[in-house]
């Protein structure tokens, strides 16, 4: 393998020996100057010896201590899906004895994996080896999506094994491109059953948070005809028609995957109010009997010109007044939207297409492509979801 420049091979740097950044704003200033400070032991010594600032200072370090092992903390939790360990805790507590019988391990080797997961905040230990989940665990238990999600990071992790060099080239052959079948194929409507299956389970599984966090920042009420593009099997529009019996619903989405959104609405009991069309949201004519139209998790997926490709054909298939509805993971300031943003920046770089765009952003897209009246909508959650609506 050619060899690459590592950290170790560079000579730090000390901080004081930089450039002179008298020009800078004050603002900059201050932060160099304390950036200075803290890259000193003799003041990092001093801290720790100050009763507050040694708290202050511990945070910090176990934040960066939570990045340095969060390959570790995320494989636990992978083995804890795996071997069903949630699930089986979910009906009540059980001793390490009773769960290695279960989980097929031995007794040993399943009291590291539940040390860690109390560690961690997943389970508790409810008095001397009885273990019972605790709130995070509960989740995992109970939410399918969650845990399809984890696993289906094994590819994720496996394209990241090699992050500096996945950023210096453009990978186009990852794991997770052949996943997301879509994004590698010029023409994704001819994708077959087989192609499209995968995806479309884990997002289905995956939707339940994402379509609370969107019925409740919007008022479908008074919605009519509710059309949701790129909507997969139909999991959002599924939860929209419980929460509003009189609704009309429709879902556009590549041919392959409309065969499976008809199933599983029809399996649902709504397929008396469904109307479903196969084709690609970027050149085929989008139906324009809706008065609203949903983007759930699509724009993210893809690169500025065919997120203006999917919007111009919205905006040539729609009638005037419809309304339009991008739902998604949005970079922002709340700690959640960081995170969201963090995690698909690289997430998207490992499936060469899309990125985590900003409210802005998104709302310049949808300008750009003749849209009115651009409206950001906070969510119960900004991990999940931040709303820009628009008009037709
Ligand atoms: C990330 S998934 C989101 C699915 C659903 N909205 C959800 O949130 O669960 C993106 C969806 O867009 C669909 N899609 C991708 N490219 C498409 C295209 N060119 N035309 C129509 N649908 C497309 C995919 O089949 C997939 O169902």
């Amino acid at each position: 393998m050619a060899s690459r420049a590592t950290s170790s091979d560079q000579p730090m740097k000390p901080l004081h020996q930089t450039a002179d950044h008298a020009s800078h704003p004050l603002r900059i200033r201050l932060r160099l100057w304390r950036n200075r400070l803290l890259a000193s032991p003799g003041f990092r010594n001093a801290i720790a010896r100050t009763p507050l600032l040694r708290a202050i200072a511990n945070r910090k370090a176990n934040d960066l201590f939570r990045l340095t092992g969060g390959f570790i903390f995320s494989q636990v939790l992978l083995a804890g899906v795996r071997l069903g360990l949630y699930e089986t805790l979910a009906p009540g507590p059980l001793s390490s004895g009773q769960l290695a019988a279960r989980l097929g391990l031995d007794e040993g080797r399943m009291k590291i994996l539940l040390r860690a997961n109390a560690d961690l905040g997943l389970l508790m230990e409810a008095s001397p080896d009885l273990w019972l989940l605790d709130d995070a665990g509960v989740i995992l238990a109970s939410d399918r999506g969650l845990a399809g999600m984890i696993r289906h990071h094994e590819m994720l992790y496996r394209d990241l094994t090699d992050p500096d060099q996945m950023l210096r080239t453009r990978e186009t052959d990852t794991e997770l491109r052949r996943y997301w079948s879509y994004v590698r194929e010029a023409r994704p409507d001819s994708l077959g059953a087989d192609e499209v299956a995968d995806y479309s389970v884990l997002m289905r599984e995956s939707q339940a948070m994402m379509a609370s966090c969107i019925l409740a920042s919007h008022d479908f009420a008074r919605v009519r005809v509710l059309l949701d593009v790129g909507g997969g099997e139909g999991a959002f529009l599924a939860a929209a028609a419980a929460a509003h019996p009189s609704l009309e619903i429709r879902l556009f989405d590549l041919p392959a995957v409309t065969d499976r959104a008809r199933d599983h609405l029809d399996s649902l009991g709504f397929g008396q109010r469904t109307q479903v069309h196969g084709g690609d949201f970027t050149r085929d004519r989008i139906p324009d009997d809706a008065d609203c139209v949903t983007l759930v998790r699509v724009l993210c997926d893809h690169d500025d010109a065919r997120v203006a490709a999917i919007l111009a054909n919205l905006h040539r298939s729609l009638r005037p007044g419809t309304r339009l509805i991008v739902a998604e993971a949005m970079n922002g300031r709340a700690e959640g939207a960081r995170l969201a943003s963090a995690y698909f920046g690289i997430y998207f770089l490992a499936m060469g297409s899309g990125r985590c765009r900003s409210d802005a952003e998104i709302a310049a897209l949808l300008w750009a492509a003749g849209f009115a009246g651009v409206k950001t909508v906070a969510t119960p959650n900004p991990l999940i979801a931040t709303l820009v609506t628009a008009v037709r």
